[in-house]
């Protein structure tokens, strides 16, 4: 075996924080990268869904005869002849969550306009398409509901949002509204927006015998399996749940809804593969949205510009046949220090289909409003915006009373100011001009949540010396195949090329649903417990090895390196891990690790082979005494003519604490993301939902506008990079939403500047300039 030259020891070098290329990047140009809908499957059948086309009543009739002679067709699942299917409740989103409680083809009645009703199932999509344009529906129609309003005697008052209080009260605020020196009290409102990633939602079912699997489009493979389990009941074992790559989520891919299902009862309908694509139209019905949104908020502050008192009440929508509230204030509880507060949520059920988490669901639109109202503020006090928010800074979080885990807020202010220029900026509303355009600059602040939950993880070493990794985690287009495998790569002692991490299998380790921007924070800890035990094993096996170089040596002298363990202090001294392997007539080791879960003891030798450990531990105490939340500053300039009101962003600066960076420039492109969205939000994004008919009239990607390439400028994303020293011994807590957070906020308040106009109803188009 090649003994060539050993280099001397040195401090290894990590991988973890570079800012390496995708490992999936060179799949992906090529087009080799396969998606849900793209899996190739023998003698499939195609699947179409039909849905309601009124938005509350009855079906009367729903007539297939001529369908049913349609070339191809296989069979048309209605109400009348569709197999019966479990109703799930709601609330246990640790084992998995459905998008909606409605289990669909059951009943004659319809909630909302895009309701399925029916599946169409021919040998061709075409064929299929065909036959569905032919099954005649009519209905008993009933006039939806679907205003909201802020007064509305409809409204309720919901408790919690996944265990998150949502009325909160603290200290006084009418006491401290009366004798405060400055008071705001405005209307924020925001629209019905969709999540509309690339990759439109997608599922393909294969029964074999009673084996199911589905490749489907999916931030939660072990959450879709277990609610296709309960669902359908069949036993979680007997379903396996494949997604490898996702093209965007947004977190209309989070629950399961019911297109993945029905894909399957249709398969087992017609014993063959099917395949169920929902179409960008059905998109907007089909896999929930992000509630239209009214919030008041008011604010009172000393002349100084300390917050004597905060207000936020918040209405949203949410639906008949399921309940999700937008949970607009409960950033609003933490943000600032304040002493006296009140947060409240009142929602309206109304005939559309289930809201769901979408894009920092909660913070994006509650920030919008609440970062506005800090701006008015700053104006009303003539204190500068970036100083007011530092009189206020919440030094622990004001709603529980902890410390934080780790806090950057100043500096991300202070770095973000210095690159952003903010020191040159005149305050007074259309001062500054660039020719005939008004020039703004405005600023918020951002935060999310430092999630993380237990997550597992599986090492195997090959007596080729490469090893595969291994969690039912995903890649969102956010980079977790490339951060886990450096992750990988360190504690293995092996270059990132003879790794390889496999994802999204609900086979696989056990791990958290790829939304509350946790995966990181919650698998690298399982990754890197696996990998390090695994290294361990290999370092214990040479010191037993009557037959390795290593043979009876201390286990502190020992360093591993590219694939290789050897002498500390005499490289030449070792051998690889293929070696070692080899000689042992080892085909594999192999290691599991569950981090941060409340089970106590680990499991040694099972099987003997693999080899199951908890890490994480003294993790769980942390997660109970100090509050994890990331935090950051976003500047944004704007650029309008005033006589059209178009506004450009032609410049942002979004500092970011996240703690550890494990990859920069993945990082960085989920901030960038993050940023465009926030910028699509603001100017852009807004479904119209039609008050006679209950409809979204917005449908397709030529009426829902987001940002394309000409509408970002330039970018600058500035990190503080360190690590969070109780989220994990790796001290990430994950990128993610973070980036759309106060985005909307800084482009609006920069709008103010720049025009001195007050725009509080997003999307921000040019009408409303004129
Ligand atoms: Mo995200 S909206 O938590 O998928």
């Amino acid at each position: 075996m090649s003994s060539g030259v050993i280099s001397p020891p040195k401090e290894r070098e990590q991988v973890v924080g570079k800012p390496i290329n995708r490992v999936d990047g060179r799949l992906k140009v090529m087009g080799a990268a396969s998606y849900a809908a793209e899996i190739p499957q023998e003698n499939i059948a195609h699947a179409v869904l039909i849905q309601s086309t009124i938005a509350k009543g009855r079906i009367k009739n729903i007539e297939t005869s001529e369908a049913e002679k349609a070339p191809g067709i296989l069979t048309i699942l209605t109400h009348l002849n569709a197999p019966k299917l479990n109703q799930m409740q709601q609330g246990d989103i640790v084992k998995g969550a459905l998008g909606e409680k409605l289990v669909p083809l059951q009943s004659d009645e319809v909630f909302y306009d895009g309701q399925h009703i029916g599946v169409v199932v021919a040998e061709t999509l075409e064929e299929a398409k065909y036959a569905a344009s032919l099954v005649r529906v009519t209905y008993e129609e009933e006039k939806p509901s679907v205003e909201i309003e802020s007064e509305s005697p409809k409204a309720y008052q919901p408790k919690q949002f996944f265990g998150e209080e949502l009325q909160v009260q603290r200290g006084d605020v009418t006491k401290a509204f009366a004798a405060a020196d400055v008071k705001i009290e405005q209307t924020y409102t925001t629209p019905i927006e969709h999540h509309n990633p690339m990759e439109s939602s997608a599922s393909i079912a294969v029964w074999n015998d009673n084996q199911l699997t589905i490749y489907d489009a999916t931030q939660w493979v072990i959450g879709t399996r277990n609610v296709v389990a309960y669902t359908l009941g069949i036993p979680e074992e007997s379903i396996r749940i494949i997604s490898h790559f996702v093209g965007g989520g947004f977190g209309c891919k989070g629950f399961t809804w019911w297109h993945s299902i029905l894909a399957a009862v249709a398969a087992r309908v017609v014993s063959r593969p099917v395949k169920l694509m929902v179409t960008r139209q059905q998109m907007f019905t089909s896999c929930g949205h992000r509630s239209r949104t009214i919030q008041q908020l008011a604010l009172s502050a000393t002349k100084n510009g300390k917050l004597t008192a905060i207000k936020h009440v918040t209405t949203s929508q949410t639906s008949e046949v399921d309940e999700f509230i937008e949970p607009c204030g409960l950033t609003t509880r933490m943000l600032y220090a304040c002493p006296n507060l009140k947060v409240v949520h009142h929602v309206v059920r109304v005939n559309t289909g289930n809201p769901t988490p979408m894009r920092a669901p909660g913070e994006a639109p509650g920030m919008f409003a609440l970062e506005s109202a800090l701006d008015e503020l700053a104006y009303e006090l003539g204190i500068d915006p970036v100083e007011l928010r530092i009189i206020n800074h919440a030094d622990v979080n004001p709603h529980t009373g902890k410390p934080w885990s780790s806090k950057y807020l100043k500096e991300c202010y202070q770095l973000g100011a210095e690159r952003f220029g903010w020191s040159r900026r005149n305050p007074t509303p259309g001062s500054m001009r660039d020719s005939d355009y008004l020039i703004g600059w405005g600023m918020a602040t951002a935060t999310y949540p430092g999630y993380r939950s237990p997550a597992s993880a599986k090492a195997q070493l090959f007596a080729d010396g490469r090893a595969v990794v291994s969690s039912a985690t995903h890649d969102l287009g956010t980079g977790t195949y490339t951060v886990m495998t450096q992750i990988a790569a360190d504690a293995l002692g092996l270059p990132v090329e003879r790794i390889e991490f496999k994802l999204g299998e609900s086979s696989m380790p056990l791990a958290p649903v790829a939304g509350g921007s946790q995966s990181a924070a919650s698998v690298a800890p399982a990754v890197q417990g696996s990998a390090q035990e695994l290294r361990s094993r290999v370092i214990r096996l040479a010191i037993d090895d009557e037959s390795s170089p290593l043979y009876g040596v201390a286990q502190e002298a020992i360093l591993t390196e590219n694939g290789r363990v050897f002498l500390k202090n005499e490289p030449s001294r070792g051998e690889t891990y293929a070696e070692l392997l080899q000689r042992n007539n080892l085909p594999i080791l192999e290691v599991e690790a569950i981090a941060n879960t409340a089970a106590s003891e680990s499991q040694q030798n099972s099987d003997n082979k693999v080899v199951r450990i908890c890490v994480g531990k003294d993790e769980n105490s942390d997660q109970q005494q100090y509050a994890f939340q990331s935090f950051g500053a976003q500047f944004a300039e704007v650029r309008i003519h005033p006589r059209l009101g178009q506004v450009r962003v032609t410049r942002f600066v979004s500092a970011i604490d996240v703690g550890r960076i494990l990859n920069h420039k993945t990082a960085r492109s989920q901030i960038l993301g993050g940023i465009t969205f926030g910028i699509g939000m603001a100017l852009m994004e807004e479904t119209v939902l039609d008050q006679q008919s209950g409809r979204f009239v917005v449908r397709n990607l030529a009426d829902y506008h987001v940002p394309v390439q000409a509408d970002v400028s330039d970018i600058d994303v500035l990190f503080i990079d360190k690590p969070d020293p109780h989220i994990s011994p790796i001290g990430v807590r994950g990128v993610g939403e973070i980036g759309i957070t106060g985005v909307a906020a800084a482009v609006a308040n920069a709008i103010y500047h720049a025009t001195g106009k007050r725009i509080r109803e997003l999307p921000i188009t040019p009408d409303k300039l004129l």
